[in-house]
């Protein structure tokens, strides 16, 4: 039996395709290993949206190839990923030890590839853009045993300046939603408790009958299940209905991954995300209308060509007002084959490097003041496990802030629930009153024996 080895670099898109690459393998009776030197079959799943992706995979592919034998046991290598269908052909010539390269949309002729190159040992290449493959059932196998990613489409059309993405995932396509439900139907009766619907665009999510807000009406009206995520949005696609359906919807988290990009019009009109700083703000409003408490979340390019201090401030001043739970700050780096690539990267890294610290300055003075105003708060968190130390439970809330849950009792009270007990509220939703708080995780104390006796577990 063959045995398969992964490693995974990108966005949860990534992750996601992983886990199906694991579940189309198993299917044909391959088993997944956890250790290099075990497999037979390595798979490095690429990611190219910044330079530094790219190389920290290939680096990785390199520690993989001198990690095992070089033998005829010398294992089979995949290169799949968005970098498989960037650079193609000349992944074999780079990395002559490379057998299989694979682009997104070629999962799934996975275990056929691999067979061939077993029988001819021809090098294989499977880079064509094949759309229909999204209608196909998905045999994800998911890492974590409570939440889980789903992805609803592939590809994107928005073609921002900077982004490899259209190029590498192709044109936006979207699941039928028929098909989407009976793989979340089939999550919960495994016992999954939160999905998060993926796309690169979730708002313009469209399979011809059904919008994003049908989608997120029907998947959180499914009974067992406990939350509903979803990233990422596009300023420019964020309706007023979904808005309002977010904020109905009790089983939808309240956390939206925004991307802002820049706060200055002029590098956003550059970049062409089709939507304005005063726009943005809109939304932030609307958002922390519908839903109490929701969390705001966002990504940000700094040193974009002719991005001036005085863009920049415009940038630093939009993180201010917004007032982010997050942002995820990006130096910008040049991708070849974007139409933003052809501009003169202007900005000199050291500069790129004193805006992306100046960011994240402001924005950790901003979470750390949000994670404390929740302190004495009562907040509702999904148990995913036991924390490290076996002890204390961990979860996240609604925002997506981590929790660790301290669930002994008071010292005059019965003595500590059993790791047993404790292990019994995983995956479910428990009241915390949080007590302390860093940056994005909180501490809190929940009253799990008292919980226990009443039985009064929250399942939505
Ligand atoms: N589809 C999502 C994000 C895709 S990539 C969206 O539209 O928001 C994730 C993030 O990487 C982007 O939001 C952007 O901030 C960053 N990014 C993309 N291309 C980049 C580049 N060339 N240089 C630096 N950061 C980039
Ligand atoms: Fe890239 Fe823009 Fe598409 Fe996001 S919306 S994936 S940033 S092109
Ligand atoms: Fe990277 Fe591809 Fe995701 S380029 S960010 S892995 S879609």
């Amino acid at each position: 039996m063959l045995k398969f080895f992964i490693t995974t670099f990108g966005c949860q898109m990534n992750i996601y395709d992983s886990e199906l690459m694991a579940g189309i393998l198993h299917e044909q009776g391959f088993q997944q290993v956890f250790e290099p030197k075990d497999a037979g079959l390595i798979i490095i799943n690429t990611c190219s949206v910044r330079k530094h992706a790219e190389e920290r995979a290939f680096a990785n592919l390199w520690d993989l190839y001198h990690l095992t034998p070089k033998t005829a046991k010398k294992p089979i290598f995949c290169v799949a990923g968005c970098t498989a269908k960037k650079m193609g052909e000349e992944i074999f010539r780079k990395y002559p030890f490379v057998d299989l390269v694979v682009s997104p949309a070629n999962i799934y002729g996975l275990p056929k590839l691999v067979n061939t190159f077993k029988k001819t040992r021809q090098k294989q290449l499977a880079i064509k853009n094949q759309a229909s493959y999204i209608k196909k059932n998905f045999p994800v196998i998911h890492a974590n045993k409570i939440k889980a990613l789903v992805t609803i489409m592939q590809g994107c059309n928005n073609y921002c300046a900077y982004c490899m993405v259209p190029y590498v995932r192709g044109a936006e396509i979207s699941r039928p939603l028929k098909n989407i439900v009976a793989e979340v139907r089939g999550l919960v009766k495994k016992g999954y408790r939160e999905v998060t619907l993926l796309g690169q665009n979730v708002n313009s999510y469209h399979d011809g009958k059904n919008d994003f807000t049908d989608l997120l009406k029907k998947i959180s009206s499914l009974p067992g299940l406990l939350r509903v995520r979803f990233m990422t949005n596009h300023p420019k696609d964020m309706s007023g209905t979904l808005i309002k359906a977010i904020g109905k919807l009790d089983k939808v988290c309240g956390h939206v991954h925004l991307p802002l990009q820049s706060g200055s019009d002029r590098i956003l009109k550059a970049m062409n995300r089709g939507y304005t700083a005063a726009h943005f703000l809109q939304l932030v409003r609307k958002l922390r209308q519908a839903k109490q408490d929701i969390a705001i979340t966002t990504d940000i390019i700094v040193g974009f060509p002719g991005e001036t201090k005085k863009d920049f401030q415009k940038t630093l001043s939009l993180v201010k007002q917004a007032k982010f739970d997050a942002a995820f700050v990006f130096k910008y780096s040049p991708r070849p084959g974007t139409t933003a690539a052809e501009l003169a990267d202007d900005v000199s890294a050291a500069e790129k490097q004193q805006r992306l610290e100046k960011i994240n300055q402001a924005q950790q003075d901003i979470a750390r003041k949000l994670s404390q105003s929740l302190i004495g708060q009562q907040v509702e968190v999904l148990v995913e496990d036991l924390a490290t130390d076996g002890k204390n439970l961990f979860g996240k809330t609604a925002g997506y802030r981590t929790v660790i849950i301290d669930a002994s009792v008071a010292p005059n009270q019965r003595p500590a629930t059993s790791d047993q007990q404790l292990s019994l509220y995983i995956g479910q939703l428990i009241p915390v009153k949080i007590i302390t708080a860093k940056n994005w995780t909180l501490y809190g104390k929940s009253a799990i024996n008292r919980l226990h006796r009443s039985n009064t577990i929250s399942s939505k």
